[in-house]
């Protein structure tokens, strides 16, 4: 971490970040309960433990004032019929944003709110999107060749909250149907606090 203005390249062709302080692997078993395929994700995960996403990290105080940012890389593949993708989370600090810019591939960011709005939006190379406080998100890759690999930024203090997503998932699913991306309900969600 510095304390003077330093800057920094995002290098292509994977954009990795000239210099960062934090390099996230997440694995197929870090993606537990997540895939509606359990019998496929199990069956891959007894194969080999692949990579399914990284995140290069340049760390700042966790303090509201200061931004957090990096690089995000969704590597292609699937899960039965449904493609690879980030855990997904709530910020802790609930009211607190998030802005996208896409620089490779294709996919979609998966949100919703704590009261059940939901928003699909589709990402492609030069999209900004700015996720709105309160509003959890997941990215999904559904090129099956390249990365899907974008810039990320929010406040210090944001934190992240894995745990609602893990036991209620997203209210929306993307998965191929005829070869093409689709959204789909998740079987497995329920409205939170719904009897
Ligand atoms: C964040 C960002 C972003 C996110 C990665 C990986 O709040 O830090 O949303 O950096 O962490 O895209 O996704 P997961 O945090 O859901 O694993
Ligand atoms: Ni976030």
């Amino acid at each position: 971490m510095t304390d003077v203005p330093v800057p920094f390249e995002l290098v292509p062709p994977n954009f990795v970040p000239s210099r960062f302080d934090n390099h996230i692997q997440r694995r197929l078993s870090n993606m537990q309960g997540q895939y509606l395929d359990q019998q496929a994700y199990h069956s891959l995960l007894a194969e080999e433990d692949r990579l399914l996403y990284q995140v290069y990290e340049l760390k700042r105080p966790e303090l509201a004032g200061e931004l957090l940012h990096g690089i995000s890389i969704v590597h292609p593949g699937k899960v039965g019929r449904e493609y690879y993708m980030t855990k997904g989370h709530f910020h802790t600090e609930l009211d607190t944003g998030e802005v996208y810019y896409i620089l490779k591939g294709h996919g979609f960011m998966v949100m919703e709110t704590p009261e059940g709005s939901w928003a699909v939006e589709e990402l492609c190379p030069g999209r900004v999107l700015y996720v709105l406080p309160r509003w959890a998100h997941r990215s999904v890759n559904v090129d099956p060749q390249e990365d899907l690999v974008m810039f990320f930024v929010y406040p210090g203090h944001a934190g992240h909250d894995y745990g609602t997503i893990e036991e209620q998932g997203f209210r929306k699913l993307v998965l191929e149907q005829g070869g093409q991306p689709a959204i789909m309900d998740n079987p497995r969600w329920s409205l939170p606090g719904a009897p």
